[in-house]
C-alpha cells in the first residue's frame, strides 16, 4: 500500500511518515522545505531503516504533481501540507489562500485525473472559531475567526463538495488540537523558525536558555486559573490517529470529521508546572496582556474518534513534557547539527 505524504518533513507529517514505514507502508514524500528542513527526511530513514522516495516539490507545481502520481502507484494520500501561523495568514492572507487552498485543488485534481480517491486531511480546531461551549463535538457550528483558520474551513468545504459530487471518494477531516511532543528518540521535533508562536515550543527555549522567559498571554480568562486552556495532544498519539483514519478510509467511501485531541484541557499554568515537574528545569514567566484572536478554552470531545477510529490518546501530560524537552535538549538549534 503506497501513500503520498504530502508535507511529510513538517513537524507531524514527519511523525506520521515514522509510523506509517513503522507499520509496513511504503510512502512517498512531496514537501517543498518552507517550513521544515531535508534532516528530518533522514532521520525518518534512519529510525525506521527503510528508504522512500522524497519530491522537493510545491503543490502548486502542478506539473511535478503529475509526475508524482504518474510515476508512483499511489492509493491513498495524506495532506499536511500547508502555511500553519495564525499571525501570519492575517498579515499575507492571499499568500495564505493560494499555498493552502490553490495547493489542495491541484493535489485534488491531480488525484481525480489518476482515480486516487482517498484522503486525510489536515484540519484543525481552529475551524470551530470562538466555542460556544466545551467540549467541542463535531456537531458543533464551524467558523473562522482569521485567514488561516478560513483556509481550513474553506477546504473542508471543497472537499464535502467533491464528495457530493462524486460518492467513490473517501475522506476524513482530522480536526487537531494543540500536539506538542516529540518522539521518544529525540530524534525527530518540532523545528520553529524564528521565535516561537505556540506555547511549548517557546518553554522549550525558556528551558534551554535561548529566552529569558515566557509571557503568559492573558490572566483573566474564565478558565480555573484565569489563563487560556487547550487541549494539548502528544504528536506521536496525533500521528498514530492517521493510521487508524487510513484503515478507515481505504476500505470505504464517504466524508467524515474527527476531533483529534485528549479531551483533557489544561491551561497555560498547568503545562507550565507539568513542564517543571517532568523536566525539573524552572520556566520563568510574567503575565502579559491577552494575544488578540484567542479564546479561552477549546478541548475536544473525543467519543467519535474513539468509537468509529477505534483511536484514543495515551501519553501523558507528562510524556508530552519529558519529549519535548528531551528533543530541544539533544537538538538544541533543531535539525540545524
Ligand atoms: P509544518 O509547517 O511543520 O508542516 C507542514 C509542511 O508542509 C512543511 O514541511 C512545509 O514545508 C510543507 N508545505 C507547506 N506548503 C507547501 C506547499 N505548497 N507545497 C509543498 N509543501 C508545503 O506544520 P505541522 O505542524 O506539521 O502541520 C501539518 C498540518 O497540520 C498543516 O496543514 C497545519 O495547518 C495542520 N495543523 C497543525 C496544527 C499545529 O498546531 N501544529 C494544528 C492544527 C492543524
Ligand atoms: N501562549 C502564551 N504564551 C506564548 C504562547 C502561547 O501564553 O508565548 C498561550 C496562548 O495564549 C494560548 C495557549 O498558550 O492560551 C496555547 O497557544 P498556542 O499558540 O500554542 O496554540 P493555539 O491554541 O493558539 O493555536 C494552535 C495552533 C493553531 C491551531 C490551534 C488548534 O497554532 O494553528 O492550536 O489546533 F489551529
Amino acid at each position: 500500500m503506497r501513500i503520498l505524504v504530502t508535507g511529510g518533513a513538517g513537524y507531524i507529517g514527519s511523525h506520521t511518515c515514522l509510523e506509517l514505514l513503522n507499520a509496513g507502508y511504503e510512502i512517498v514524500v512531496i514537501d517543498n522545505l518552507s517550513n521544515s528542513k531535508l534532516e528530518a527526511l533522514k532521520r525518518i530513514s534512519e529510525l525506521s531503516k527503510k528508504d522512500f522516495q522524497f519530491y522537493q516539490a510545491d503543490l502548486l507545481d502542478k506539473m511535478t504533481l503529475e509526475k508524482v502520481f504518474l510515476k508512483n502507484n499511489i492509493e491513498a494520500v495524506i495532506h499536511f501540507a500547508g502555511l500553519k501561523s495564525v499571525g501570519e495568514s492575517i498579515e499575507v492572507p492571499l499568500h495564505y489562500y493560494h499555498n493552502n487552498v490553490t495547493g489542495t485543488l491541484n493535489l485534488c485534481q491531480t488525484m481525480e485525473r489518476y482515480n486516487v480517491k482517498k484522503m486525510i486531511f489536515s484540519s484543525s480546531a481552529n475551524v470551530y472559531g470562538v466555542p460556544e461551549r466545551v467540549p467541542i463535538t463535531e456537531a458543533s457550528p464551524l467558523s473562522a475567526i482569521n485567514p488561516y483558520g478560513r483556509t481550513k474551513l474553506i477546504i473542508e468545504e471543497i472537499l464535502r463538495d467533491l464528495y457530493g459530487s462524486d460518492n467513490s471518494w473517501s475522506i476524513a477531516l482530522l480536526r487537531y488540537f494543540n500536539p506538542i511532543g516529540a518522539h521518544e528518540s529525540g530524534r525527530l521535533g518540532e523545528d520553529p523558525n524564528d521565535i516561537p508562536n505556540n506555547l511549548m515550543p517557546y518553554i522549550n527555549q525558556v528551558a534551554i536558555g535561548k529566552r529569558d522567559k515566557l509571557n503568559v498571554f492573558g490572566n483573566d480568562y474564565d478558565t480555573h486559573d484565569g489563563t487560556g486552556v487547550r487541549d494539548y495532544i502528544h504528536v506521536v498519539d496525533l500521528a498514530k490517529g492517521h493510521l487508524k483514519a487510513l484503515e478507515m478510509v481505504i476500505p470505504t467511501k464517504g466524508i467524515d470529521a474527527f476531533n483529534l485531541g485528549t479531551g483533557t484541557g489544561y491551561s497555560v499554568l498547568d503545562l507550565i508546572k507539568g513542564y517543571e515537574n517532568a523536566t525539573s528545569k524552572k520556566i520563568p514567566y510574567t503575565f502579559a496582556h491577552r494575544r488578540p484572536g484567542d479564546v479561552d478554552k477549546s478541548y475536544a470531545d473525543v467519543d467519535k474518534a474513539n468509537k468509529i477510529l477505534g483511536w484514543k490518546a495515551l501519553k501523558s501530560l507528562e510524556d508530552m513534557c519529558y519529549d519535548s524537552w528531551r528533543w530541544q535538549k539533544n537538538n538544541p538549534n533543531g535539525y540545524d547539527e
